[in-house]
């Protein structure tokens, strides 16, 4: 089966089991995993394990669902988990899920994950805008046969994260009161966390956080014609940078810690997001 026939399978087990356009898609990352829970006007859940042919997330801490539901009026898909190249699926499986969620009509990804901070200036707990990322430690999720329904063989990648949705997002955090850094997000493969001599390597190349999703999903979102943009939750400072040996309990717990505050920001965002599609303005 081709990329976009099982594309296009997913799709129709979607659409067989609900109707609905959204606006909007959004991506959770590790501690937001109950997100849609409480902040959104829920209209239907739908299992992965519901979808012929779609990628099913092994991690901890990771649910496998789409929500999908209204935020102030505006229709909004919800993965609750996402599939890590880690996970042993090829590059084309793991961005299926956002290739499914512009098929759905959605013009908006919204991206979120917890990842290691690299930039010196950065504290556990902190949120970072993407603004933009580096993706060549892993496979190009457009390697193979070029999927011409969703875009063109050579896309431009000058923009990945939308400049309208960055100011969005800033004038969100602005409003309520929530500091948000800034800074490139590089992507790896994991799943073992990076070596001291890793990190700094990595900061030499320009990175300001490290993690092992979001990057390859910017891109195929991108590819499709997507606008894009994305927040990472700074759940623990990378290796080398504190004495303390790394853990995936410690970061799912600063990414829990930070999720009250994480819930809030994306909610506002979410909101003014809508205002701008109401609107035209994006
Ligand atoms: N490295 C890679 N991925 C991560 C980290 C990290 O330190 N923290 C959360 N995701």
């Amino acid at each position: 089966m081709t990329t976009f026939e099982k594309l296009k399978k997913c799709y129709e087990s979607v659409k067989s089991k609900i109707d609905f356009k959204p606006e909007i898609a959004l991506v959770l990352g590790s501690g937001l995993g109950d997100y849609a829970d409480t902040a959104v006007d829920v209209y239907a859940t739908l299992d992965y394990s519901q979808i012929e042919g779609f990628p099913q997330s092994t991690v901890e801490g990771h649910k496998g669902r789409f929500v999908f539901g209204y935020v102030h009026g505006v229709p909004v898909v919800i993965m609750q988990g996402r599939v890590h190249y880690y996970e042993g699926y090829p590059m084309t499986d793991v961005v299926l899920p956002a290739r499914l969620m512009s098929m759905m009509g959605a013009k908006v990804l919204f991206l979120t994950n917890a990842s290691g901070g690299i930039n010196a200036n950065f504290t556990a707990g902190d949120f970072m805008l993407i603004t933009d990322h580096i993706s060549n430690f892993v496979p190009n999720p457009l390697i193979g046969s070029n999927v011409d329904e969703l875009g063109t063989r050579f896309p431009d990648m000058s923009e990945i994260y939308n400049k309208k949705l960055r100011d969005v997002i800033k004038n969100s955090a602005n409003e309520l009161g929530i500091k948000l850094q800034e800074g490139v997000y590089l992507q790896l493969t994991g799943p073992s966390f990076e070596s001291p001599a890793e990190i700094r390597m990595l900061r030499t190349f320009g990175a300001d956080a490290v993690g092992m999703s979001t990057a390859v999903e910017a891109i195929a979102a991108n590819h499709a014609g997507m606008k894009v943009c994305g927040i990472s939750c700074i759940a623990n400072l990378a290796c080398g940078m504190t004495d303390n040996p790394l853990t995936h309990a410690e970061v799912q717990e600063m990414a829990d810690k930070a999720a009250p505050k994480f819930k809030a920001l994306i909610t506002e965002c979410l909101e003014n997001i809508s205002d701008c599609i109401n609107t035209g303005n994006i």
